[in-house]
């Protein structure tokens, strides 16, 4: 068993400087023999460079904020992360802002089409070109990855060049093939998708009703009911509570607590169908050193879940 790291030092789908070095934390952390010690082989061989393209070059299209650059990144991640999976290695994709979704999913359902996804975040990242208010494209990677935003939405002019997005005009995952758990930030268009297409979504509410491991099952139940598909996790680090995981760019009160957060890991790996995992949004640069050492940590214990880390 092997697990490839795709560090993604990345930001342009939001705002704030800081979470292009969530990755590099993570793995000075020693993250890279952490895994190792759980029995993995692990594959780092560094992070990913990216070839930035200048705000000057890339003004908004409509309301999206840094579209070329988001598209080339994601594209170029995709291609990375459907490497490694088509040449059976578990992609470990560490961000860098949630817009990189797009790029690890893409590159998931390359090698595994019928492949499901668990996102796992405080927001819904569903806002189409025309619903965003924020214009932050790591709001939206579910909006292009599920068709209701496409290159065909931003117009047909780039000057020239492919508009940002057609390279995921060919990539579709369907809304029954996503779950979430962990929402309690929702805008009010993301809240009539996730009804209009019937998306599984357990929120806090739900988690306060059902309990965590109740919660698992039913998304399970409804993306996967008989266990049988590979299984995409996407774990945005703010979906944990703040008192948790304080050094991310979005945080929102009333989280996930530390156990139930990591129930979620070790549930999935249990069903031996994890092929792929994303661990986004940690941000070492908007807190003090004390709440940045608790992110990360957290980030990497997240993941030592995820792959097979169990309590006894
Ligand atoms: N819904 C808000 C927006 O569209 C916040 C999204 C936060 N996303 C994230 N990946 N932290 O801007
Ligand atoms: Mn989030
Ligand atoms: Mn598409
Ligand atoms: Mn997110």
């Amino acid at each position: 068993k092997t697990v490839s790291i795709v560090g993604c030092p990345f930001s342009g789908g939001q705002h704030r400087v800081g979470v292009d070095k969530g990755p590099i934390h993570m793995v000075n952390a020693g993250l890279v023999e952490q895994l190792r010690g759980l029995g993995w082989i692990v594959e780092f061989d560094g992070h990913h460079q990216f070839e930035d393209i200048s705000a000057e070059f890339d003004p908004p299209i409509g309301k999206l904020k840094n579209p070329r650059f988001v598209s080339k990144v994601t594209q170029a991640v995709a291609q990375v992360v459907g490497d490694h999976a088509t040449r059976g290695s578990l992609p470990l994709t560490l961000g860098g802002d949630h817009s990189l979704a797009m790029g690890t999913i893409a590159g998931t359902l390359s090698r595994y089409s019928d492949a499901c996804v668990i996102w796992v975040d405080a927001h819904a990242d569903i806002n189409t070109h025309e619903t965003t208010d924020s214009g932050n494209i790591h709001g939206m990677p579910l909006a292009f990855l599920t068709s209701l935003s496409g290159s065909k939405s931003l117009g047909n002019n780039n000057g020239g060049q492919p508009v940002p997005f057609s390279w995921l005009d060919s990539v579709h995952l369907h809304p029954s093939r996503l779950a979430y758990i962990g929402l309690r930030d929702v805008d009010q268009g993301e809240k009539t998708i996730l009804r209009e297409h019937n998306i599984a979504a357990f929120s806090m509410h739900e988690i306060d009703r059902y309990g965590i491991g109740s919660v698992v099952e039913m998304a399970l139940d409804r993306v996967n009911p008989d266990r049988s598909k590979p299984i995409h996790l996407s774990f945005d680090v703010d979906a944990l509570d703040p008192s948790v995981a304080p050094s991310t760019g979005t945080p929102v009160r009333g989280g996930l607590t530390f156990r139930e957060g990591h129930y979620i890991c070790e549930r999935l790996y249990e069903t031996g169908l994890l092929v792929a995992i994303d661990l986004m949004e940690v941000n070492p640069s908007l807190r003090d050193a004390a709440d940045v050492q608790q992110t990360v940590a957290v980030g990497c214990s997240l993941v030592r879940a995820a792959l097979g880390e169990t309590l006894l």
